[in-house]
């Protein structure tokens, strides 16, 4: 009998546990070794960070090319993007942090190395301090260390979209032609900010404009997620039911997260039948566990936004929020003001749109909402 969960709800944790994205990890796996910097975009959620994790797993393992993963979305300035970007280059340079230390010491004139210790975990990481006026010359001293490199090596920024909107003016065309200076770097940009992503790639008054290739994912595929998921249960002993998975997987659109989070739960409880029903318990409980957090999220809107909200998560997908049918199915107002809420709710990534029409995007909300009056 397993003990560990083998449905994990954040960051990556190995091959055994990662289902299919077959021939994305051949995309990606494919303009790396090829010379190609790739930029990953696809809405939140559906795994694109797992992706980078596995496709660099497999470098490492089986091509023996060292990677670096920056995680940047905490950056709001050059300064913090510096210190987290150096971190992830310096740690990845030994195995052992101590040797890290002493080399950075030797190699970096602009800035300190330290190693601090998690308040929870304890697991030690390597951080970086420099003087405030000192973030540029230590990412340049970050970048012509990558460049001195004898063997190729790939780096991850995730959540590069954070770049764009640093204070500080010409970043973007700071970090592409540090990019251009490395030649023989491989560079995978991550982002789930899909429209600030493409307005950095694909933009022709923008540094980064066709410098990548475009990659994007979709939802696993039903079949091989659910023969993935049922082979764990069986694993465990016990059998999933068909149509508990296919329930989930339509009631979440796929979307991996949510997958995810619910088929966790119905592992973690082993009172839980494995059927429909423990199905429907599991995601009623992860809807409950957010109610605290979604009133508060909720407080933040005027009164017409939050019914807007509810009357498209009770469509599931809206067509035409500002139709006259619409408004009247769902007692909303005149269609200018909807039309500015619809905006906001727009602006903030509360709601999205694709081809079946406008959602919620966190799919716990829409369910909330919609069950919720
Ligand atoms: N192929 C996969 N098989 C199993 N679990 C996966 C897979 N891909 C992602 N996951 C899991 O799904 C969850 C979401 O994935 P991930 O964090 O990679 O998404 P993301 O697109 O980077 O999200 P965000 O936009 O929030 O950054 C994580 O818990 C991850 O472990
Ligand atoms: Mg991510």
């Amino acid at each position: 009998m397993k003990t560990i969960n083998p449905f994990p709800t954040a960051g990556y944790a190995g091959p055994e546990t990662f289902c299919d994205r077959q021939e994305e990890t051949k995309n990606l796996l494919d303009a790396i070794q090829n010379g190609r910097n790739v930029t990953l975009v696809a809405p939140r959620r559906l795994g694109k960070t797992g992706l980078v994790k596995h496709v660099f797993g497999k470098l490492e393992r089986e091509k023996r090319t060292p990677t670096v993963y920056a995680d940047v979305l905490a950056a709001q300035n050059l300064a913090d993007f510096t210190r987290i970007f150096a971190g992830a280059v310096f740690g990845a340079l030994d195995t052992s942090l101590e040797k890290a230390v002493a080399k950075v010491a030797r190699l970096f004139r602009s800035c300190r190395p330290t190693i601090t210790y998690d308040g929870v975990s304890g697991v030690p990481t390597l951080s970086v301090d420099f003087a405030p006026d000192r973030a540029d010359a230590t990412l340049r001293e970050v970048f012509s260390y990558l460049g001195r490199k004898d063997r190729p090596c790939a780096v991850a920024i995730d959540e590069f979209q954070q770049v764009s909107l640093f204070p500080e003016k010409g970043t973007e065309a700071l970090l592409r032609s540090y990019v251009q200076s490395v030649p023989q770097v491989r560079f995978v940009f991550a982002g789930s900010r899909e429209h600030l992503m493409r307005d950095m790639f694909l933009s022709s008054k923008r540094p980064f404009y066709q410098s990548t290739q475009m990659l994007s994912i979709g939802p696993i595929a039903r079949d091989a997620y659910r023969t993935f998921a049922s082979r764990l249960f069986r694993e465990d002993g016990r059998p999933l039911a068909p149509e508990a998975f296919d329930w989930i997987y339509d009631t979440f659109d796929g979307v991996t997260w949510y997958v995810q989070a619910s088929l966790n739960r119905m592992f973690g409880r082993r009172a839980m039948p494995c059927d429909l029903e423990g199905a429907r318990r599991a995601v009623v409980e992860l809807v409950r566990e957010n109610t605290y957090n979604f009133s508060r999220l909720l407080e933040e809107y005027p009164s017409g936004a939050v019914r807007l909200l509810r009357a498209i998560a009770r469509e599931g997908h809206a067509r035409q929020p500002t139709s006259g049918a619409f408004l009247a199915a769902h007692s909303l107002r005149a269609p200018s003001s909807v039309a500015v809420s619809l905006r906001k709710l727009l602006d903030k990534e509360v709601v999205r749109k694709d081809e079946r029409g406008y959602f919620v995007d966190d799919r716990l909300l829409a369910l909330w909402l919609r069950d919720n009056p």
